[in-house]
């Protein structure tokens, strides 16, 4: 009796149990189910919740970048995760240079210090997509051992004037370079199943008032200029995701542009992935979403709320939150925190180091060496210059910069090669640089301009033991900035102090027939022109990540022999720059506008065009060794869907070495105002031994003949003779070849899109 009546009872309690287990299992689930389906299942909290990230903490001392949910401690942001549908929150870090994240944790004996890679300029600097992709790789482990999903790099603003803040981060003036190097890097990084942010899109120029400038730029000039690199890498490497800018391009916030986001990124480059924001860039969530802007980071509850209330009152589609949604669930997809990997936290930091030391090497730019200074001959005495000299900066500050375990600095990487080191100067300039850092310890974040170290008083009396003692002076100058200011015309310009102790220190030794080496330890351009003569060498370091001084050592020694060349003009004079007197917009003080008036003659399109004289030019480096140049040769003297152009590289001198071969082309001036001349392909040869050749092969392909037309919103080559031109830098061509185009080509039809809204008084090179 008693079991019947409890029968009926016990079935239904199962019953139940099974009921809510199917209700379960009838979720949809993320990577068994299609991503539409979730999408239609989920509650409009849960879509608003996936749209934007988790937030982020501020500390006592203002914002805590990163630690959103603690997953990694540092990293920056994070998305959200939606259990019921076996989503995932996915973890996202700066930078650049090298995994930002918290290097200690409360309470764990374990350290996370990660590899500060060489900066982006002095990447691009090497000229070698395949060192690049290589760095990438080893990234890319390290930011899949760490636990994180996506790096927020790399940057690839282009460098329109160089006292932009970040422009370390970036990689060249010239969109051709950065599209390539971010390219190489971004297919490296994402080669280990992690993602890439390729930021900031688009024309984040400068760091003054970066959250409201409105950069006015001509349609030509975004499209040549400021969004070709973007659409190489996009093209060449898809990156899981790409960052909008803070400023605005022609009236309206990029992150709020469906022209940019959607016409141009998505419709017309093929871009398959997600888009988020800048941190907190953007003012209108509602807008960032119809624009086709993702993901909202860091995410705040009231971008949710303006989400949902926007879909409940009609003013929002949620059709298009819902693609939102998708592209975010996509985007999980990929990741390691979906996959549910296992990291390690313990990346071979060792085997990194080894290939930051390469990479900077590679990087670094001999800018002079008279009469053959360097390499340095085996066991000198040295006399050390200049702070940088021991204490190196390895890369920028704000969020592309990196939490090293150590960093090596010059005076160490000569010391390992044998180097005997002037004991008075280093004992000077140690003491002077302890009772600094006690004085003012570094801080964690530094938004605005870095301090730096003040370089202490060297006296007449010794500078002159120092030159009397040694056998070579080396000179250390250093720079740093990074992000949320840019340098300032003191910054660029070397101080009267800085002049007068060159000076000294170049007299003394020269006096003594001794010879002075200069090391620039600098993440952008400086003048230069005014005390170059005085140096017998100038080696430009950049910011070489934290194997810094044993690469500069590398380099002086003669271990490597340089192959770096600038890819990013060094002018004359700051005033010289087309930029100058438009930078960083009007008002002064906190400008709302820029108005890119040089159009596209940025960097060395200007320089060369307009005859201006520079200190380096873009392109240029020396080497221990020389190269000739010989049969350049063109697959046809007329073109027709693709040219490819042959040289053959030979290394004429006793060191085995590395050139880098540039190919300029000079297109007709029939149509549209043209540059004299715009680089299209570069290659490196390999490591050549003294009387050893390389052919190498550079090829164009229309898009590399055409000009943008506005009226026509159209990528056109003009009909008629075009020069190729072989160079070792832009103002030093080695061989030219013409070849004929027979008639007006229109390459791609585009969308009318971005335009200024106000008339720009552009340069013209006619
Ligand atoms: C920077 C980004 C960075 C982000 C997250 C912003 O201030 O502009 O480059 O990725 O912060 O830290």
């Amino acid at each position: 009796m008693k079991a019947v009546r409890f029968l009926p009872a016990i079935i239904s309690a199962f019953s139940l149990l099974a009921l809510s287990s199917n209700a379960q299992q009838k979720l949809p689930q993320l990577g068994k189910d299609r991503v539409s389906e979730i999408v239609k299942q989920m509650t409009l909290e849960e879509k608003a919740s996936v749209i934007a990230g988790t937030g982020m903490r501020f500390g006592g001392n203002g914002p805590v970048i990163g630690e959103a949910d603690g997953r990694v401690p540092g990293a920056a942001g994070n998305t959200m995760n939606v259990n019921r549908f076996g989503i995932p929150g996915t973890v996202l870090s700066d930078g650049p240079a090298g995994v930002r994240i918290d290097p200690v944790h409360k309470g764990d004996a374990k350290t996370y210090y990660a590899t500060a890679w060489p900066v982006g300029t002095l990447l691009a600097s090497s000229w070698d997509t395949s060192l690049v992709r290589s760095v990438g790789v080893a990234f890319g482990n390290e930011i899949r051992e760490y636990g994180v999903d996506v790096i927020l790099g790399p940057g690839m603003n282009i460098q329109r004037n160089p006292l932009n803040g970040r422009n370390f981060e970036y990689f060249s003036e010239d969109p051709i370079v950065s599209g390539y190097m971010a390219a190489a890097m971004v297919n490296g990084i994402q080669s280990n199943g992690v993602g890439t942010s390729i930021k900031h899109f688009a024309a984040n120029n400068q760091e003054t008032n970066r959250n409201a400038v409105n950069a006015i730029i001509s349609e030509r000039a975004l499209r040549e200029i400021y969004l070709r690199g973007f659409e190489i890498a996009v093209k060449r490497a898809q990156p899981y995701t790409v960052m909008s800018s803070y400023n605005k391009i022609n009236g309206t916030y990029t992150s709020e542009s469906s022209d940019l986001l959607t016409v141009i990124l998505r419709n017309e480059w093929g871009f398959k992935g997600m888009v988020m924001t800048d941190w907190f860039g953007g003012k209108d969530a509602v807008a960032q979403m119809k624009a086709g802007n993702d993901l909202l980071e860091p995410g705040t509850p009231r971008q949710q709320k303006a989400i949902i209330d926007a879909v409940n009152s009609g003013t929002l589609d949620v059709k298009v939150l819902d693609q939102n949604v998708e592209r975010v669930l996509n985007y999980i997809l990929k990741t390691p925190a979906f996959r549910k990997y296992n990291f390690s936290s313990s990346p071979d930091l060792k085997a990194h180091a080894a290939i930051s030391r390469k990479a900077a090497a590679e990087g670094m730019v001999l800018l002079k060496n008279d009469n053959a200074v360097l390499p340095l001959k085996k066991g000198a005495k040295l006399a050390l210059f200049g702070n940088g000299s021991y204490k190196i900066i390895t890369g920028g500050t704000g969020s592309g910069e990196v939490h090293v375990a150590y960093t090596v600095p010059t005076i160490d990487g000569l010391t390992a090669d044998g180097y005997v080191i002037n004991p008075g100067l280093q004992n000077k300039y140690q003491a002077a640089i302890k009772a600094d850092l006690l004085a003012h310890p570094p801080k964690p974040l530094t938004l605005g301009p870095p301090r730096l170290i003040p370089e202490p008083e060297i006296t007449a009396d010794e500078i002159s033991a120092a030159a009397a003692q040694s056998d070579l002076g080396v000179f250390t100058i250093s720079r740093n900035a990074g992000e949320g200011a840019d340098r300032k015309i003191d910054d660029f310009n070397l101080s009267d102090a800085e002049k007068t102790l060159l000076k000294a220190v170049a007299d003394a030794f020269h006096a003594k027939g001794k010879k002075l080496v200069v090391v620039l330890n600098i993440g952008g351009a400086i003048e230069m022109a005014s005390w170059n003569t005085g140096a017998d060498a100038i080696l430009l370091a950049w910011q070489p990540g934290l194997e810094g001084g044993n690469a500069i050592a590398d380099v002086l020694s003669g271990v490597v022999n340089p192959s770096g060349k600038l890819a990013t003009t060094f002018p004359a004079k700051y005033e010289d720059e087309p930029s100058a007197k438009s930078f960083p917009g009007t008002p002064a003080g906190h400008p709302t506008e820029s108005v890119y008036n040089e159009g596209i003659y940025v960097g060395y399109r200007y320089f060369n065009s307009f005859g201006v004289k520079t200190a380096y030019p873009f392109g240029y480096g020396l080497s221990y060794t020389n190269f000739s140049y010989n049969n350049l040769k063109l697959s046809s003297p007329t073109f027709s869907k693709k040219l490819t152009a042959t040289v053959t590289i030979t290394n004429i001198g006793k060191t085995a070495g590395k050139e880098v071969v540039q190919l300029y082309l000079s297109a007709p001036h029939t149509g549209l105002d043209k540059p004299s001349e715009e680089l299209k392909a570069f290659a490196k040869t390999g490591l050549l031994k003294p009387g050893e050749s390389q052919t190498l092969i550079l090829t164009l392909n229309p898009k590399d003949l055409a000009s943008f037309n506005t009226d026509a919103s159209a990528w056109i080559a003009d009909a008629g003779k075009y020069e190729v031109k072989i160079g070792a830098s832009s103002e030093d061509i080695k061989l030219a070849k013409w070849f004929t185009l027979a008639k007006t080509l229109t390459v791609e039809k585009v969308h009318k899109a971005l335009a200024p809204q106000v008339a720009i008084d552009e340069l013209k090179n006619k």
